[in-house]
């Protein structure tokens, strides 16, 4: 490999499995006005990686996604949602950088982090790597913890005292919903497996729900707010969960459920919330703060090298992963 004119990418050469998935030489990217170029040392198969290398869409989305990201393959073929790595380069126009800082980015749609370099815009969505996290737990930062903040905070206005339950709270976004609720001041629940009790027990959750063991929509306990990240807590099915002025939170819906989200709840005053999270820098600052104050880590299932990423997928297929699959370049 010529170091100086290309990098190593894992490029998405059709939708499918996780064998569509290969490592392969590609042209290494200069960054232009207002952009950097970032080293990458490690980043995630997220949930939203899987999903579109699989064309795995909420039910009823499948055609305008291939209209928005390829109609045969992803049209752009490197994923990658969220990363860590060093600026080792900078565009014209661009101050308050340096080479060599050390930095996480969230890259949501516009993907591309599972790659040895990529350029970004320097004033987006990207933030110093906050101390004291592994470059593992520093590649996971953004996704889970953005999704977790846009529901539990700024869509579903979470307060101190509330209780919150949060369904699926052992994968990226649920672990991340845990930490967020609780550093609000929110006394939590949580639904997973039991192997995982632990992990959300040692994350803040005061009360955990087995899934294969005892549903918690017949439980009749009930919450200010309920984050649903499995996709199985439709409204008619938990309404009854809900105090006054709940909300039901609903990171997963299909079709149906996102455009029914606005109208639902209303005469039982319910809130329900569907729809695309939002990505902000200054909501990566937030989770930066509670990363420094102790209230924020991301939660780490596995680590793989570049060449082994196709495991990752088939890990982040599985469904059962804890927190977040690293993938590590370095
Ligand atoms: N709306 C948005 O903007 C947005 C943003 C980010 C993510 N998402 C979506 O949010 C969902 C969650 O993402 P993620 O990254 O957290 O997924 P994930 O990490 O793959 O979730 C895996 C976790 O789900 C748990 N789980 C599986 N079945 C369950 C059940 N029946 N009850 C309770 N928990 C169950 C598993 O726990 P156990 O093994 O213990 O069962 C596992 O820990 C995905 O569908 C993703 O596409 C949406």
């Amino acid at each position: 490999m010529n170091a100086n004119k290309t990098m190593r990418a894992a490029v998405a050469t059709a939708y499918g499995g996780p064998e569509v998935v290969r490592v392969v030489d590609v042209p290494r990217p200069d960054p232009g006005p207002g952009q950097v170029r970032i080293r990458v040392e490690a980043t995630t198969v997220s949930a939203g990686d899987r999903r579109i290398r699989a064309l795995d869409v909420p039910g009823g989305l499948r055609t305008l996604t291939r209209l928005a990201l390829g109609w045969s393959r992803p049209r752009q073929p490197i994923l990658g949602t969220e990363l860590t790595g060093r600026i080792d380069a900078l565009g014209p126009g661009v101050s308050g950088l340096r080479a060599g800082d050390a930095v996480v980015v969230m890259r949501g749609a516009s993907l591309g982090g599972h790659a040895e370099y990529i350029v970004v815009p320097a004033a987006e969505k990207l933030i110093p790597r906050p101390a004291g996290l592994t470059v593992g737990e520093a590649a996971a930062f953004c996704f889970g913890g953005l999704a977790a903040l846009h529901y539990v905070a700024t869509a579903g206005g979470v307060r101190a005292g509330e209780h919150v339950l949060v369904n699926g709270a052992s994968g990226a976004v649920g672990s991340a919903a845990l930490q967020v609720a609780r550093a609000l001041g929110a006394e939590t629940a949580a639904v997973c497996s039991g192997a995982n009790v632990p992990l959300v027990t040692a994350l803040g959750a005061t009360r955990v729900f087995d899934h294969t063991r005892e549903d918690f929509a017949t439980s009749g306990e009930t919450y200010d707010a309920i984050v649903d990240c499995v996709g199985n807590a439709p409204y008619a099915r938990i309404r009854g969960r809900l105090r006054p002025g709940g909300r039901l939170l609903r990171v997963y819906a299909h079709l149906p459920g996102l455009l029914a989200a606005p109208f639902q709840g209303r005469l039982g005053g319910h809130r329900v919330v569907a729809g695309v999270s939002t990505e902000r820098t200054e909501d990566l600052l937030r989770l930066a703060e509670w990363a420094a104050a102790g209230l924020y880590r991301p939660v780490i299932d596995s680590t793989h090298s570049l060449d082994d990423i196709a495991a990752a997928h088939a890990r982040a297929d599985s469904g059962r992963k804890r927190g977040s699959v690293v993938v590590t370049l370095e």
